[in-house]
């Protein structure tokens, strides 16, 4: 039986300074003997990327970003390339989540773009989608989905590609849906990445729950079918409090 890989990260969102890389170290510490299917990545903002790779050391654990620019480089001010968040140690980049898509007016076209050229630099992608609770009200969560899914995936590979299902009222809110509701939207996203990849490439693909995943939900929610993993928010930003969903998975 080939087991899906299971990747459980953490966004520190705009969290943190050079006095909390011992959070980091501690992180890295600890998931050194997980078993090899196991993913643990941690995304601090872009100024720590490259002193969290070195507080890490040379253990599995997976530095990554919250964003990228879609351009290699150029007349952008303030933006940061793939190949600089590389060049700093990233491995993973985090792109459409929802505070960008919202706050930042990010596109799903754009979404689109930073993905692809995450993948085209060797970094693993994970795209965030997820429905806003007005959304859910009015019963169109699958649409909503399904067209974010349509618009903002890459189209030339599945490979180092994660999907993240964010429902935007549950970040930050300590709301969960439940794990009916979980199942339903996995399930989708999963037939949604076979109808574009393919059976076989579209197994490859990890789906993330995101959304107020603490310790004590954290062992039900990876429980559900095609839930391969967690991103998580608040909840990432201590060694002691990550380590307890890591542990989970
Ligand atoms: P939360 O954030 O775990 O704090 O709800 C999740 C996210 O926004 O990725």
């Amino acid at each position: 039986m080939t087991v899906r890989p299971r990747l459980i990260a953490g966004n520190w969102k705009m969290h943190g300074t050079a006095a909390v890389l011992h959070e980091i170290a501690a992180m890295a510490d600890a998931v050194r003997d997980l078993p090899g299917h196991v993913t643990v990545a941690v995304c601090p903002p872009a100024t720590l990327i490259d002193r969290a790779r070195h507080a890490a050391g040379d253990g599995p654990l997976v530095i990554g970003a919250q964003d990228a620019h879609f351009e290699e480089a150029g007349a952008f001010t303030g933006g940061v390339s793939v190949g600089m968040l590389a060049d700093a140690g990233a491995r993973l980049v985090i792109v459409g989540h929802s505070e960008r898509r919202a706050g930042c007016y990010e596109t799903s076209d754009e979404v689109r773009a930073k993905a692809a050229a995450v993948l085209a630099a060797g970094l693993t992608a994970v795209v965030c989608v997820g429905e806003t609770g007005d959304e859910r009200d009015a019963g169109t969560t699958l649409a909503v989905i399904g067209a974010q899914l349509d618009a903002s995936l890459p189209d030339a590979t599945a490979e180092r590609l994660a999907v993240a299902y964010e429902p935007v009222w549950a970040i930050g809110s300590g709301r969960t849906p439940t794990l009916a509701e979980v199942a339903e939207v996995h399930a989708f996203i999963r037939a949604r990445l076979v109808s574009r990849y393919g059976e076989r490439d579209a197994g490859t693909v990890a789906i993330l729950y995101g959304g107020s995943v603490k310790p004590a939900n954290a062992a039900e929610l990876l429980a559900v079918a095609d839930v391969d993993g967690a991103l998580v928010g608040g909840a990432s930003l201590t060694a002691a409090e990550f380590l307890r969903i890591v542990a989970a998975a």
